[in-house]
């Protein structure tokens, strides 16, 4: 029942994107926008991370996990044109939340199938989100099992950082979060 509803509300979406008279070109154009730009994010934020732990370990690289740090995004929003996030409904940093409905029901639809990533086209914007999973062992070290994955030391730093911290207890492999890059055309 609930899925029907989810689909139902996934050809709503789709049927006003015809509505808007957006072409396939445009479509894909943006859909290759968002995920070029995710990559470079992620691609950038990993490595950061990467070096962090092998300088210090775990708990040193925690600071180095908030794409404000160090600027990652801000070329890339410039360059772009757009405002890269990422939102999750078990987020770390609170402003890391579902900032709205659109992101609730994006979110329902991602944790029902396997989808990897879609574009919404608003009225004056489009919207693309793109999944993020717990891929790698890496991630556990910060999001995994708080008896067996997180030193003391790293949950000890995560607790002074973030007080109301809902992002652990993951497995590999689980969806963990969304990539936002919100595009004005
Ligand atoms: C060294 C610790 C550490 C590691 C390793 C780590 N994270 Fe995080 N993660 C954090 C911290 C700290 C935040 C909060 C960042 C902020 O302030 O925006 C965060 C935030 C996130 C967010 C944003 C949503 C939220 O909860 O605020 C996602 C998504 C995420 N991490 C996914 C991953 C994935 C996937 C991996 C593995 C590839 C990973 N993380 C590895 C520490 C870590």
């Amino acid at each position: 029942m609930y899925r029907k509803l989810l689909f139902a509300g996934m050809l709503v979406l789709s049927l006003s994107t015809c509505k808007q008279g957006i072409d396939k070109e445009t479509y894909t154009k943006f859909q290759t926008r968002g995920n070029e730009v995710t990559n470079l994010a992620q691609g950038t934020l990993l490595a950061k991370v990467g070096s962090a732990i092998q300088q210090g370990g775990p708990e040193y690289a925690v600071e180095f996990c908030n794409l404000k740090a160090g600027n990652i995004v801000d070329s890339l929003n410039q360059v772009y044109n757009c405002t890269i996030s990422r939102v999750s409904e078990k987020n770390r940093n609170p402003e890391n939340e579902l900032k709205d409905k659109i992101d609730e029901d994006i979110w329902r639809a991602f944790s029902t199938n396997n989808q990897s990533d879609t574009l919404l086209v608003g009225k004056n914007n489009f919207v693309y989100y793109k999944r993020i999973n717990t891929a790698m062992p890496a991630c556990l070290k910060c999001h995994g099992n708080p008896e067996t994955d997180i030193t003391a030391a790293t949950k000890e730093k995560l607790m002074t950082l973030y007080p109301n911290d809902l992002a652990v207890g993951y497995k590999l492999n689980e969806f963990r979060g969304l990539w936002k890059v919100e595009f004005m055309p």
